[in-house]
């Protein structure tokens, strides 16, 4: 960040999740009012008396500190009255033709007034065409309200570095006030900026989630392939990091990519392909790899265990990844019913998303520690590479233990550490001394 200005333009924020609160208090922490807007009285009120609704590291902080700048309303007046630019965060989850759900986007757009000095500015995610049909409405409408597009691409756990450290900030537009608005926004954070036109911005957003979870894809399937030939899936993603083309982010063999981007835009992607008459192959077999990479555990804990019914098993872990809350298509779902479909009886820990796993997760137990999650269990299954679980003493974990059986879905734990401790470990693509699987 190069400077920090008092005096910069006042935004409106519409929508109060991970991505509206972040963008919010970035934009708050640069120096802008923010009117942020939620249809939610509730989260409303709780905003207003600074209880900030998402576990994200740094955010509660950055929303205290600019507490004077961040106004939260259910009503549109005051950021119409004070912002010309309002940044759009609302969801658009899949529906089940697997098309995003652009039915709060549509509110929105139908909410505005007419008016020649405002603009939207689309954080959501949504598919190519998306902005050019709301620029569409807007003319008919006789509204005048510009659009951008400009795509978030924070990840869950680092948002708010995400934010003031971006990679690169895209904005689409066609030609007009609002994108060098917005252009002059993010200037002090000193980022690259790709200015391009609407639907190329969408189409940067949809590419890179949808290449990012191809990377990973791949890379499981490596490591599938090294379980049957005796290579270890670490070193082969060592080795390819280190060319300049693959680089080494994103090459962390495990089971399976979940949140609420990921397995969302893929299938969006695949879905706007297929609508338009292109079949993207590429994208299915992403798809089925990771479905088929989270049940995989499933024959890794039969290979020791035989049937499964009636056995205790321990999951480490119910995040779809570290430092966040979120549950959204973590891969601790599909396991722990395919293993209480297979008779198993779970326990389970997360040191932060018990509260919304136990919206989604049902008939396991919820254990307050790590260590009472393990006591008496057949099996660990460590599902998400919770700081803590390196921590753990694995000699007392294995002591306490009815079975001495560790897979290590993330490749988190040291080997040689878990099996001197007297675990049978099993990890992800990694040799194992009890033959391949
Ligand atoms: C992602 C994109 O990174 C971000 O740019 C976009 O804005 C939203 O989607 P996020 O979902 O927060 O961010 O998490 P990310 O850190 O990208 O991880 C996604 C999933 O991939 C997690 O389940 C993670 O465990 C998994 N993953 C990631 C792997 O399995 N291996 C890896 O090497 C990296």
């Amino acid at each position: 960040m190069s400077s920090v200005s008092s005096n910069r333009a006042p935004i409106g924020v519409i929508g109060t999740g991970y991505v509206g609160l972040v963008t919010a208090a970035g934009f708050a922490a640069l120096g802008s009012d923010v009117y942020c807007v939620d249809i939610d009285a509730e989260k409303i009120a709780g905003l207003r008396a600074g209880r900030v609704p998402i576990w994200e590291p740094g955010l509660a902080e950055l929303i205290a500190e600019h507490r004077e700048r961040l106004h939260f309303s259910t009503d549109l007046g005051a950021a119409l009255e004070h912002a010309r630019l309002l940044f759009v965060a609302v969801g658009t989850p899949p529906t089940y033709s697997g098309d995003a759900d652009l039915s709060a986007v549509h509110a929105v757009v139908g909410a505005m007034p007419p008016s020649d000095r405002h603009a939207l500015v689309m954080k959501s995610t949504v598919p190519v065409g998306t902005g050019e049909s709301i620029e569409r409405v807007f003319a008919e409408q006789g509204k005048g309200f510009r659009y951008v597009s400009c795509p978030e691409f924070l990840k869950e756990g680092s948002a708010v570095k995400d934010f003031l450290e971006p990679d690169r900030v895209v904005i689409g537009d066609s030609g007009d006030w609002a994108g060098d608005a917005v252009e002059a926004l993010y200037a002090p954070l000193d980022a690259p900026i790709v200015r391009t036109d609407v639907k190329s911005a969408e189409m940067v957003k949809l590419a890179s989630n949808a290449f990012l979870a191809t990377k990973i894809s791949f890379i499981n399937e490596i490591a599938n392939v090294c379980e049957e030939t005796g290579a270890d899936v670490v070193e082969v993603a060592r080795g390819m990091g280190l060319d300049d083309r693959i680089g080494p982010k994103f090459l962390q063999a495990g089971i399976g990519f979940g949140g609420s981007c990921f397995p969302k835009d893929v299938t969006a992607l695949k879905q706007l392909a297929g609508n338009s008459g292109y079949h993207f192959q590429l994208l299915n077999a992403v798809i089925e790899v990771n479905e088929l990479q989270k049940r995989r555990v499933i024959a890794k804990l039969q290979k020791h265990l035989g049937s499964l019914v009636g056995k205790e098993i321990a999951l480490l872990g119910l995040a779809f990844k570290p430092n966040t809350d979120d549950m959204r298509e973590a891969s601790s779902l599909v396991l722990s019913s395919r293993l209480q479909g297979a008779g198993a009886r779970v326990r389970v820990y997360d040191p932060v998303a018990e509260e919304e796993a136990r919206k989604l997760i049902r008939g396991v137990v919820f254990a307050p520690a790590a260590t009472e999650a393990v006591a008496g269990a057949d099996a660990i299954v460590l599902v998400t590479e919770w700081p803590e679980f390196r921590e753990l003493d694995l000699a007392a974990a294995v002591q306490s233990m009815r079975g001495t059986l560790l897979v290590d879905g993330r490749n988190f734990i040291d080997p040689e550490a878990a099996r001197a401790a007297g675990f049978v470990y099993e990890a992800i693509g990694r040799p194992s001394p009890h033959g391949a699987r």
